[in-house]
C-alpha cells in the first residue's frame, strides 16, 4: 500500500499519568518518559518526510492539576528548551509555540522566543508545541486582536491571520490512550482533519505506531464535504 505521509500531524500526547500509574509510579515520571517519546517521534517524523508536527504538551485547563504536577511540567518544558537546542540545530528543525503567553513565567517566555528566533531559519520540520494552549482561548484571543486592528468583513481568511501559528493545517490527529476527544485542541485547523486513535500511552507510542496511524490514514477518502 502507498503511504501518504502527511505534511502536519497533530498529536494529542494523552495517557502519561495512567501509563506511570501502571508501574507504581508518580504521574510526573510519566511526563518525563513522554518528554522522551516526543524527542524520538519527532525526529522519526522529521526522517519519514513530515512537515509539521504540532504536540499538545500543556492546556489552559491544566493549571487545575496538582502543583507539583504543573511544577514539573514547567520543569519538563525549560528543561527541553536548554537540551534540545543543539539536537534541533543539528536536525534542521524549526521551533515553535503556540498558545497564550498570559500566566506563563517571565523568564520561560524569554527561553522561548529565543528558541524560536535561533531556529527560524531551518527549512526541516516544523516543532510547534502547543503550551499553555486552548482551541476557545485561541478564536478568543483572535476576535479580540481584529477589533482592536479595526479589521471588517471578516473573512476566514482574516481569521486565519490573527490565530497564534500561521502554518497549514493538520491533514491527521493522532490521540494516544484511547479517548475519543479533542480537548480544547486546534478547534479551527482540524475542520477536515482525519483523527485517529490508538489505544497506547503517549510513553508507548512509537515509530510502528506512527506508522501504523499513517498507514490508516492513507486508507481514508477525504471528500472535504464534497462528493466523489
Ligand atoms: C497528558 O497525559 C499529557 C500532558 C498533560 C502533558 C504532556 C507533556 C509531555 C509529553 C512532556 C513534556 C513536554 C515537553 C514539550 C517537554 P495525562 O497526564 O493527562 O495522562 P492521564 O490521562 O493518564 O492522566
Amino acid at each position: 500500500m502507498e503511504l501518504k505521509i502527511p505534511d502536519h500531524i497533530a498529536i494529542i500526547m494523552d495517557g502519561n499519568g495512567r501509563w506511570a500509574k501502571q508501574k507504581g509510579m508518580p504521574r510526573t515520571y510519566g511526563h518525563k518518559a513522554g518528554a522522551d517519546t516526543l524527542r524520538k517521534i519527532l525526529s522519526y517524523s522529521g526522517e519519514i518526510g513530515v512537515k509539521y508536527l504540532t504536540v499538545y504538551a500543556f492546556s489552559t485547563e491544566n493549571w487545575k492539576r496538582a502543583k507539583e504536577e504543573v511544577d514539573t511540567l514547567m520543569f519538563l518544558f525549560k528543561a527541553y528548551l536548554k537540551s534540545e537546542k543543539k539536537t534541533l540545530m543539528k536536525n534542521n528543525v524549526r521551533f515553535l509555540v503556540s498558545g497564550r503567553e498570559e500566566g506563563v513565567s517571565k523568564d520561560l517566555l524569554k527561553e522561548i522566543k529565543k528558541l524560536e528566533e535561533e531556529t527560524k531559519d531551518n527549512t526541516g520540520i516544523t516543532l510547534n508545541i502547543a503550551f499553555n494552549y486552548g482551541g476557545r482561548s485561541e478564536i478568543v484571543d483572535a476576535i479580540n486582536k481584529m477589533i482592536e486592528n479595526n479589521e471588517t468583513n471578516i473573512t476566514e481568511e482574516t481569521v486565519e491571520k490573527y490565530l497564534y501559528t500561521k502554518i497549514p493545517d493538520p491533514e491527521l490527529v493522532i490521540r494516544t490512550s484511547g479517548e475519543m476527544r479533542i480537548s480544547n485542541f486546534l478547534l479551527w485547523q482540524i475542520a477536515y482533519s482525519e483523527i485517529y486513535v490508538t489505544e497506547s500511552y503517549w510513553p508507548d507510542f512509537n515509530k510502528e505506531e506512527l506508522i501504523k496511524a499513517i498507514e490508516n490514514y492513507s486508507k481514508r477518502d477525504r471528500r472535504f464535504g464534497g462528493v466523489k
